[in-house]
């Protein structure tokens, strides 16, 4: 193999010279697109080895568990910045000026609410909805309203919808809550900073106005942070595939929203938060341990494992320090959750199985430990974690829009019946 070429011997055939497209961090990549006129496709299930776009936001390297965006670790980012500040570096590449993170701040608090008739459109919904099931038809809903500024190849439509999607998301996450326990919504009130203003529409009604625990604010911005981005998983691929076709951009979120309620993406905090519960004590957990290793068991131990981590979950350790500072806040050192939690993955991390496979927490860990002591329900986890990763989301479809593309359209490995007649004297 060439620096720069790869080539493929296929018996019979003339080799197949394929161009070797070099990243600055991670592996390179071979590019397969001229197998096609050899009569060729690739066939990788779950594209685990695939790399379907070129991207500049983040960078992973699952093997020694370090998380990048635009070069930046996860650790100093949730150490020294803040949410918005870091949705400002995904947008635009760069952390802003003391100036311009002060104009962008204004520029989000300005678009913190939504129609008045989404109010109505949230009527419609059955009083139990999950907040999930309003989240995705809300935003969706968000492409009947803003005609002005949906021409896709207009940048600064793009960056007008960007905004709007920033700051809307919590607004009408909290309107799912509400709707949810049934109480009136929430204005935002934007002399509140982001995550508060959140909290302050989840937890405040218009007959009393509590202030927010500094420290759970600090706990809320830092869930929304360490779910910003995560380059091309599931939700953030199905929201490009749908941005390739050219549709509205609140229906791609619409559809990475859709794509991240499933438990084994960001539905997995529910489903932790559950499995700990049907735990309910350390003495349990050796027998949860063996169904998740039990082939014939469905069960798996939730919050565990990843396609691309092989080590720590970088998020995860800072979860787990987070749960610490906000149950101590609380009064709530001894959360028998917690206690669960921990116990768990001591033993998970020295069992063969665990081990061998490289199985290690994930962000879904501990993250719903510290959303329940905040006193957010299980079924709103789901909806924060799409509120976070909204950012992420939009960053890669612009990403995808400002550079040339094409309609993301996979092929397939056909084995079904071969060509036949239809059985007209049947
Ligand atoms: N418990 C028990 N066994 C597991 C687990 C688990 N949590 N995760 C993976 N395995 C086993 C799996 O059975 C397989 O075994 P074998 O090789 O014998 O068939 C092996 O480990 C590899 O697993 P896989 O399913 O092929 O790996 P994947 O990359 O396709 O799936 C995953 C990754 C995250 C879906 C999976 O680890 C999982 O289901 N974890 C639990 C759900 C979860 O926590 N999801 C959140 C992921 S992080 C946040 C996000 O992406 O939203």
């Amino acid at each position: 193999m060439s620096t720069d070429k790869a080539t493929l011997h296929i018996e019979g055939k003339e080799p197949i010279e394929l161009p070797i497209r070099r990243a600055t961090l991670g592996p390179d990549v071979i590019e397969v697109a001229p197998l096609l006129k050899h009569g060729y496709f690739t066939y990788d299930p779950g594209y685990a080895t695939t790399a379907a776009c070129e991207s500049k936001i983040t960078y992973i390297d699952g093997e020694k568990g370090i998380l990048l965006h635009r070069g930046y670790p996860i650790e100093q980012l949730a150490e020294h910045s803040d949410y918005l500040e870091v949705c400002y570096l995904l947008l635009n590449g760069e952390l802003p000026t003391p100036q311009q993170k002060a104009e962008f701040e204004d520029i989000i608090r300005n678009h913190t609410m939504v129609n008045r008739s989404v109010e109505t459109f949230f009527a419609g919904f059955r009083y139990d909805a999950h907040p999930m099931a309003m989240l995705c038809g809300a935003v969706g809903a968000m492409s009947s309203f803003y005609h002005d500024s949906t021409d896709i190849d207009n940048p600064e439509h793009r960056m007008i919808t960007a905004h709007r999607l920033i700051a809307k998301m919590p607004t009408l996450a909290a309107m799912c809550y509400k709707h949810y326990v049934g109480q009136p919504y929430m204005y935002p009130n934007n002399r509140l900073k982001y995550a508060e203003n959140f909290l302050h529409m989840m937890f405040n009604t218009p007959c009393e106005t509590k202030e927010i625990n500094p420290v759970v604010a600090k706990a809320m911005d830092l869930l929304f942070l360490l779910h910003a981005d995560h380059e091309q998983n599931a939700s953030t691929s199905t929201v490009r595939l749908a941005g390739s076709t050219g549709a509205n951009p609140y229906a791609c979120i619409a559809a990475g929203i859709a794509a991240l309620w499933g438990p084994a993406h960001g539905g997995a905090n529910q489903a932790v938060l559950e499995m700990l519960t049907e735990i309910g004590h350390e003495k349990h957990i050796d027998k949860y341990i063996k169904k998740a290793k039990d082939k014939n068991d469905p069960f798996r131990l939730m919050g565990f494992g990843h396609r691309v981590y092989k080590n720590f979950d970088p998020r995860a350790k800072i979860m787990k320090e987070t749960c610490d500072r906000v149950l101590a806040e609380l009064g709530k050192e001894d959360d028998p959750l917690f206690r669960i939690a921990k116990r768990l993955e001591e033993i998970a991390l020295q069992d063969e199985y665990f081990i061998e496979k490289k199985l290690y927490p994930n962000v879904d860990f501990y993250s719903g430990i510290i959303m329940k002591a905040i006193g957010i329900p299980t079924e709103m986890f789901t909806a924060i974690f799409a509120t976070g990763r909204t950012v992420g989301w939009i960053a890669h479809w612009n990403e995808m829009l400002s550079a040339p593309y094409r309609i993301g359209r996979p092929r397939q490995l056909y084995t079904g019946p071969a060509k036949r007649d239809y059985p007209v004297n049947r």
